[in-house]
């Protein structure tokens, strides 16, 4: 059974057919997933995704894209809704220096303010780092009071060992199974099998053979075999440890 540790199905991708999908999941060996916030907005949806589903969980946060909404009031809003019972993680939180709509102090505060609400609730962390590596572990190194996941991990094996270093979990998704994901791969055969976790960040980064379609949890078996087939174990093993690991990370019972 596998775990999907980070899955954004309140997306309009997902408006067609979002019920159906998510009810198809236990059935086609998905045990459970969160689903992630990016916003206050999200964050709701999430939680009320959440409430609807006994395998589904939230996390709240607010993405660094959308870092203005981390004003006093927004990390108010965001405490309240932590005390849901379904709410497992604060995130996705973090750094994204790829486009510069957002001022990098805005997105650095924004982070800082919201790893703080981490430790006072206790709840670990779920990071977004996007071409924002330094500054990223820089901030983790000093604010990280709590367990933590580094989200669609994309960097080498040397980065690797600094995120496992804090403590934290790797999750990777459907980029290990690409042609050209050749530092990914070898993080997948280098992260210990106890730190490792499985995502999707459905809609986006379908694995291979499905790669640019609309991606799901379903997907989650190409992702599972490719890391498989690189260390050289069975795909039953790599969902059990994982789907472990992510019950472990977050808390969950059973
Ligand atoms: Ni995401």
């Amino acid at each position: 059974m596998y775990f999907d540790s980070h899955a954004h199905y309140t997306d309009e991708a997902f408006a067609a057919d979002r019920e159906s999908l998510i009810k198809s999941l236990p059935g086609e060996g998905i045990e459970g997933f969160v689903n992630i916030g990016a916003s206050i907005a999200e964050s709701m949806h999430a939680v009320n995704l959440a409430e609807q589903y006994p395998y589904a969980y939230a996390a709240i946060g607010v993405h660094p894209e959308n870092a203005a909404e981390v004003t006093a009031q927004g990390i108010e809003q965001l405490r309240r809704l932590s005390e849901h019972e379904k709410v497992v993680a604060i995130g996705e939180i973090g750094l994204d220096y790829h486009y510069d709509d957002v001022p990098r102090d805005v997105q650095k505060d924004a982070f800082r303010k919201q790893l703080a609400l981490a430790e006072s609730t206790g709840l670990p962390v779920v990071i977004h780092d996007r071409e924002a590596h330094g500054d990223t572990m820089d901030i983790l190194r000093k604010h990280l009071k709590t367990g933590g996941v580094m989200h669609c991990f994309s960097g080498s094996t040397e980065l690797a060992r600094e995120v496992l270093d804090l403590g934290m979990y790797i999750a990777l998704g459907g980029v290990v199974t690409y042609k050209n994901a050749v530092k990914t791969v070898e993080v997948a055969k280098t992260v210990p099998l106890d730190k490792l976790l499985l995502e999707t960040d459905c809609p986006y980064l379908s694995p291979v053979p499905n790669r640019g379609k609309r991606n799901s949890s379903l997907n989650l078996p190409f992702t599972a075999a490719k890391i498989a087939e690189v260390r050289g174990i069975s795909i039953a093993e790599v969902a059990a440890r994982t789907t472990e690991n992510a019950k472990r990370l977050f808390g969950i019972l059973g």
